[in-house]
């Protein structure tokens, strides 16, 4: 009897663990869930309490993916074959040597086919498979040996535990991919690092590195890890033709692959693919410096072998860089709202990938030091997405001797106030009480696009209010009248009124923008957004005592003492309390009381898609179709919203015509509740 229950309850385990399993693979890899978040997690709890219960967990279940404890440090993997690098090309004069290389090397005038993927600028992981199932993961290292991140690289949940979906299971098998970060996710990363005061990552790729490097798992977990597969390493007990063939295996065997691979019958092909690759390379969501590749068959491959490092069967075509050179005309303090001074690098305009760069953060005066950077100096810029562009190095061979170095200074640029650096910040604060540039820099935080959004009140356009005397604060907005502004130059009847009612626009707001628009020290949107979640109203942050901020998970002393001080200052509930008698009126739609069971959000509504997604079209298709809407092909008066992406075609106009409503891709997601990745 005792028996019996207990193979019952190991049976269902079973079941539990693949079927966790299955629908981790539809949302994290095919980003088409089938079942709610609320279902997933009732599955996920009644695995965890058989598991504890009897005692018995598979080495593929979905709970042992977090938990495992902080290492010491990361013991030292040997590679069952050397995971290789690769050649360059910078141009297709290049790609076209490579591939007489090749002929030659093989004796042969018939055509080569090769596949093209994109050349993903992260992180190279091994993974290896014994009988199926994920045993190690570990890092290239110089090649040979690496580090063993197992415990890490099972926190993403893109990657199998288990080979499943496929008969073909190999004895062993070494997948090689690349781990990274999205480009959104690596800029929200760093927003709240900022935030939270802690070093900014450089770009995704150091995200992705930092994140993987961890001594503690829960570290690994808590970021937006992708992996795509591309490479083989050892195998044994099942053989793969060609590249081409590997990779139809890893999608069936559920593996996440390469957001695109082509398979080129020549190399003409291949330059092609490239082209178009390059061509679509802002769309792309990951950061891709290059295309790589590869000779298709496995036999070629093998015929072409190894020279020191690299195989002669593959190159990676880099892209342009999104870097330039240029030289630093002058380095000017910039005074924020908080009083932060920082250091702004004012630029010989320069071109870098299709846009011209001619200001620079240099993010802080231990920055410039540790960097030697001077004015006259000429250095190395590089924008990366979307990112304010940043000054990576110098070139020191080309100094003259002329460059000067530029001291912290020791006074407010703006006010004359004296400048304070707290023990162990690297921030240098104003505390000029009345500094003039924090306030304009105050007001023009609060009217900004994450905030309450005042369209029209531009940098230039809040000083002159400032210098003119008309506001002095941004309480002072809501009082302006149109006659205000008609006496100022920048002004006529139009745009006067333009702003009159942009101010009246703003009135109608969100606890989560106005908590961020009121600039309280180390609270950015994420705070913000997480105070609108726990608080209902904004009295209720009356006098809030800190540790009622600190209940808040992600929230720590420094913040929530930010917080609680800025509330227990009569002068801001005054503020607050005189934007509200002049008719400001705050929603709040973030406030979770309890997590609210997501029912389908889309239901009854009817999109169709324009242009290019970061996304395929059918993939968003089916994901509207799960969350209860309706994906149309073409525009009609029972469209509701018209979903816009890159170069939008005909339906734009014709949506336009009939007033049907348009988003972004964007906006899109947050209808969606935020379930893609
Ligand atoms: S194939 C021998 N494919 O680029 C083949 N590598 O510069 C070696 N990488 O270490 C790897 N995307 O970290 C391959 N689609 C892709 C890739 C890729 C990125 C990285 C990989 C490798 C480095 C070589």
């Amino acid at each position: 009897m005792k028996g019996e229950i207990l193979e019952k309850a190991k049976k269902e385990i079973e079941e539990l663990v693949k079927e966790l399993n299955y629908h981790c693979y539809r949302y994290y890899v095919l980003d088409s869930p089938v079942i709610s978040d609320e279902e997933y997690d009732r599955l996920f709890r009644r695995l965890q309490e058989l598991e504890k219960k009897y005692n018995y967990i598979l080495p593929d279940s979905p709970t042992q993916r977090v938990g495992a404890p902080p290492l010491d440090k990361f013991e030292k993997v040997r590679h069952n074959e050397p995971m290789l690098s690769l050649d360059n090309a910078f141009n297709y004069e290049e790609l076209l040597e490579f591939d007489k290389r090749i002929k030659r090397h093989l004796k042969t005038n018939k055509e080569i086919q090769y596949t093209v993927e994109p050349k993903y600028d992260g992180l190279a992981i091994e993974l290896t498979y014994e009988k199926g199932i994920l045993v190690r993961a570990s890092t290239r290292g110089d090649g040979y040996i690496g580090e063993d991140v197992t415990n890490n690289i099972k926190t993403i949940k893109s990657i199998p535990l288990r080979i499943d979906g496929t008969s073909r299971v190999p004895e062993l098998i070494d997948i090689r991919g690349e781990v990274y970060m999205n480009i959104k996710d690596f800029e929200a990363l760093n927003r709240e690092r900022e935030e939270k005061g802690e070093p900014l990552f450089a770009n995704p790729r150091n995200a992705a590195a930092g994140s993987v490097r961890q001594l503690d798992p829960s570290i690994t977990a808590s970021r937006k890890l992708h992996l795509a597969c591309y490479g083989l390493g050892a195998v044994r007990g099942v053989e793969f033709t060609s590249q081409w063939d590997f990779i139809q295996w890893l999608k069936e065997a559920r593996f996440p692959t390469p957001y695109i691979v082509k398979l080129a019958i020549n190399i003409e092909e291949v330059i092609e693919a490239v082209k178009e690759l390059e061509e679509r390379r802002t769309e792309l969501p990951f950061e891709a410096d290059g295309a790589v590749i590869k000779v298709n068959d496995f036999k070629l491959q093998k015929a072409l072998g190894v020279k020191t490092r690299e195989p002669r069967w593959a190159i990676a075509y880099k892209f342009a860089a999104h870097q330039g050179t240029t030289v630093i005309k002058e380095i000017i303090p910039s005074v924020g709202r908080t009083g932060v001074i920082t250091p702004v690098a004012i630029l010989e305009p320069v071109r870098i990938g299709g846009v011209t760069v001619s200001r620079s953060t240099l993010h802080n005066w231990d920055e410039i030091q540790r960097k030697d950077i001077r004015v006259g100096d000429t250095v190395v810029v590089e924008r990366a997405g979307d990112v304010i562009p940043h000054v990576i190095m110098v070139i020191k061979e080309k100094r003259t001797g002329k460059e000067k170095p530029f001291p912290v200074p020791q006074k407010c640029p703006v006010c004359g106030a004296k400048v304070v650096r707290p023990k162990g910040e690297v921030a240098v604060r104003c505390v000029g009480l009345n500094c003039p540039a924090q306030a304009v820099e105050r007001i023009r935080h609060f009217v900004s696009k994450g905030a309450m959004d005042i369209e029209g009140l531009g940098e230039k356009n809040v000083q002159l209010l400032f210098d003119s005397g008309r506001i002095k604060h941004f309480t002072d907005l809501y009082r302006l009248k149109k006659e205000d502004l008609l006496s100022l130059p920048r002004f006529a009847d139009k745009s006067a009124q333009n702003l009159i009612d942009a101010i009246e626009k703003s009135k109608k707001t969100t606890l989560a923008r106005f908590l961020y628009a009121l600039g309280i020290l180390h609270v950015g949107e994420y705070t913000a957004r997480l105070l609108a979640k726990r608080f209902k109203r904004l009295e209720d942050l009356y006098h809030v005592k800190k540790e009622q901020i600190m209940e808040i998970p992600q929230i720590g002393e420094k913040i929530a003492a930010s917080v609680a001080e800025f509330f227990s200052d009569e002068k801001n509930i005054k503020a607050i309390e005189e934007l509200k008698a002049l008719g400001l009126k705050i929603e709040n739609p973030d406030y979770e009381a309890e997590k609210p069971a997501r029912k389908a959000p889309l239901e009854g509504l009817t999109f169709v898609i324009t242009g290019t997604l970061p996304r395929p079209r059918k993939e968003v298709e089916a994901q509207i179709e799960a969350l209860g809407g309706h994906a149309a092909s073409s525009v009609s008066r029972k469209t509701d919203y018209l979903v816009v992406g890159e170069s939008p075609g005909s339906k734009l106009q014709k949506a336009k015509a009939l007033g049907v409503k348009t988003i972004t891709y964007e906006e899109l997601l947050k209808m969606m509740g935020g379930t893609s990745k």
